[in-house]
């Protein structure tokens, strides 16, 4: 019995100490095995007196079962740490922050086109569009300039063939527009690409974007062009801008004008740079898109889309827009309004 209760303590002691699965292993064979010391121990009850036997037997039964379950619960408990040492090492931290992965940007004519987008929907206008590819008839005569116009010349432009043009402004989809809307006010802007037989040079290129403008209603005035035309200036240039109307001339709109915008000189005085052309609708064109102009009255105006960037954002060569030169087109991430 005294051997019984030093064996015990030893075997406890064993089980407390052993750090791995390997060495509890070690000691269940060293004590509970066939050979084991503990089981061992029944050779011993041939040495007994016959009523020292029973409760001998019983307390090595029970030293047995008491040792396997202090061996299980060790078992788990090496088991669960090394479950936790093994999340600790494949804990991830989801608040780093991540790595810089490369990404494009907004391209800055696209910029402008969107930006004017947003003003002009937040005024009721809706978009429209049309093909790049063009008749003459939409391109010119619907625009009150027929086949031998001479005010042609002021567009030059790249023939498909006798009737079929890229088309040199988007003010077509003013014509389309007017007929699909069939006699009822409307008010669009149209942005695109525009084509003209041009050299290209640091101010000019023979494809760039421009957006159209057009308001048809029974009371549009040119007071009503200039408005829409200085909150446009504004919003892009800043609230301290100006704008003034020269006369000018096109054959779709009369009266003709031409817009600059005011801007501070290095020197503090005012000056004045041309942004767009505008007008009233002439009534031809009204006429031709199926408008009565005893009726009905309209504005219209085209900027372009590249002057508007090349003022914005002080740019000295109207090819970078479409070289794609990431040096040029990465100074304007993020700067998307
Ligand atoms: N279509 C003209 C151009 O490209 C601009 C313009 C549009 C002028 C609408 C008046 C009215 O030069």
């Amino acid at each position: 019995m005294k051997d019984l209760a030093m064996i015990k303590k030893a075997v406890m002691n064993s089980i407390e100490h052993a750090k791995t699965l390997e060495a509890l292993d070690d000691v269940r064979v060293k004590y509970l095995s066939k050979k084991g010391e503990i089981s061992q121990l029944m050779s011993e009850l041939k040495n007994l007196s016959p009523e020292e036997r029973p409760a001998f037997g019983a307390r090595v039964n029970m030293l047995k079962q008491e040792v396997g379950d202090a061996l299980a619960k060790k078992k788990e408990a090496i088991e669960d740490q090394l479950l936790m040492a093994s999340l600790a090492r494949e804990e991830m931290d989801v608040t780093l922050p991540g790595y810089q992965f490369y990404s494009g940007s907004i391209h800055p004519l696209n910029q402008v086109i969107e930006d004017l987008e947003d003003l002009f929907i937040g005024m009721g206008y809706k978009i429209a569009e049309g093909p790049e590819v063009e008749n003459d008839y939409y391109n010119f005569e619907m625009m009150n300039l027929e086949k031998d116009h001479p005010a042609r010349d002021m567009q030059d432009t790249f023939y498909i063939n006798e009737e079929i043009l890229l088309r040199t402004h988007t003010s077509p989809v003013q014509a389309r527009t007017m007929l699909q809307s069939q006699g009822k006010p409307l008010k669009i802007i149209c942005p695109g690409k525009v084509y003209r037989r041009d050299d290209d040079d640091p101010t000019h290129s023979h494809q760039f974007q421009q957006i159209e403008g057009l308001v048809i209603d029974k009371t549009i005035s040119l007071a009503n062009l200039k408005d829409a035309l200085l909150k446009m200036a504004r919003h892009l240039f800043g609230e301290n801008r100006e704008i003034r109307l020269r006369p000018s001339y096109f054959p779709f709109t009369e009266p003709s004008v031409e817009v600059d915008v005011s801007y501070i000189k290095k020197d503090g005085t005012t000056g004045y740079i041309e942004i767009l052309g505008a007008g009233m609708v002439h009534p031809n064109v009204l006429k031709m898109g199926g408008y009565d102009p005893e009726v009905y009255s309209g504005f219209a105006f085209g900027v372009g889309v590249e002057r508007i960037a090349i003022l914005k954002y002080q740019i000295d060569d109207i090819r970078h827009f479409y070289t794609n030169d990431l040096r040029f087109l990465n100074q304007f991430k993020g700067d998307v309004r």
